[in-house]
């Protein structure tokens, strides 16, 4: 068996080849990622992006648990990092490390992830403390869509760049050893990547930060509407119409099955 990408050698990643992560929630395309990827998240995007819902606020930790599941049988280079779901880890460190440990022992993934910056910062602490590598997740934080009004992207206002610099500043120095740098201005992000000793990964953000994510049904073109920091960098979602369009067509002229699919 392969020996999956370590914490250590992310965390080396510093000022180094950017590291490329996607998001996968299957077997299937993780498999597909993990030929070319360092790290896959099982993102909390799942809620939309799988399920269904407007915003990741109604994600379980039992979600969470079985995607990660899915995604750790499709992997096996890769490291898995899971999204922690809104809810699960908020109220106190105690809370994080108890339902992080769940995520941990029932999928065997490598790392978890949670949203939040300096005021995150004690519960990350309490978690690496303790043995639970944790990817840290600031700017745009779409688990505080509803408190934010909406999804901003941050650091317009130049006026909030020390805070935000603050936030990274205090996630890795509680122990993450990566931290996404989420929909900020670009010269943000690089001030940010400048400011951490560990690798930012980038979404909607710049491309001198030291690693890259996006959502990968976004990437392949499966979803609709994309944010503008989306590149499709391929058009599955058409392909799978004209394929759905052929079959059904076939169905009802009865040119399928044919032949080579019937057995005889
Ligand atoms: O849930 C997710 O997919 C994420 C990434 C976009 C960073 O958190
Ligand atoms: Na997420």
């Amino acid at each position: 068996p392969v020996k999956r990408i370590t914490v250590p050698q992310i965390a080396a990643r510093k000022g180094d080849v950017p590291i490329v992560a996607l998001t996968a929630y299957t077997a299937p395309m993780a498999a597909l990622v993990d030929a070319h990827a360092e790290v896959i998240l099982v993102g909390d995007s799942l809620g939309m992006v799988v399920h269904g819902l407007t915003s990741t606020i109604g994600v379980t930790l039992e979600m969470m648990i079985l995607h990660g599941q899915a995604v750790m049988r499709g992997s096996r280079q890769a490291m898995v990092v899971i999204d922690m779901p809104f809810g699960s880890y908020e109220e106190s460190p105690e809370q994080a490390f108890r339902n992080a440990a769940r995520v941990m022992t029932e999928t065997g993934c490598g790392a978890v992830k949670l949203e939040g910056g300096a005021r995150m910062a004690e519960t990350i602490r309490f978690l690496t403390s303790r043995g639970i590598p944790v990817m840290g997740h600031v700017g745009l934080t779409p688990q505080a869509t509803l408190t934010m009004g909406g999804f901003k992207t941050q650091g317009r206002d130049q006026d909030s760049w020390p805070a935000h610099i603050e936030d990274a500043r205090a996630v890795a120095e509680a122990g993450a050893f990566s931290v996404v740098v989420e929909g900020v201005m670009e010269a943000l992000a690089d001030r940010i990547t400048e400011a951490v000793a560990v690798p930012t990964i980038g979404i909607g953000a710049s491309a001198r930060c030291d690693g890259q994510i996006l959502v990968l049904d976004d990437m392949l073109g499966l979803s609709g509407r994309v944010p503008r920091f989306v590149k499709k960098f391929g058009d599955l979602g058409p392909r799978a119409d004209e394929a759905i369009a052929t079959y059904a067509a076939a169905v009802r002229d009865r040119s399928f099955p044919a032949a080579d699919q019937t057995y005889r």
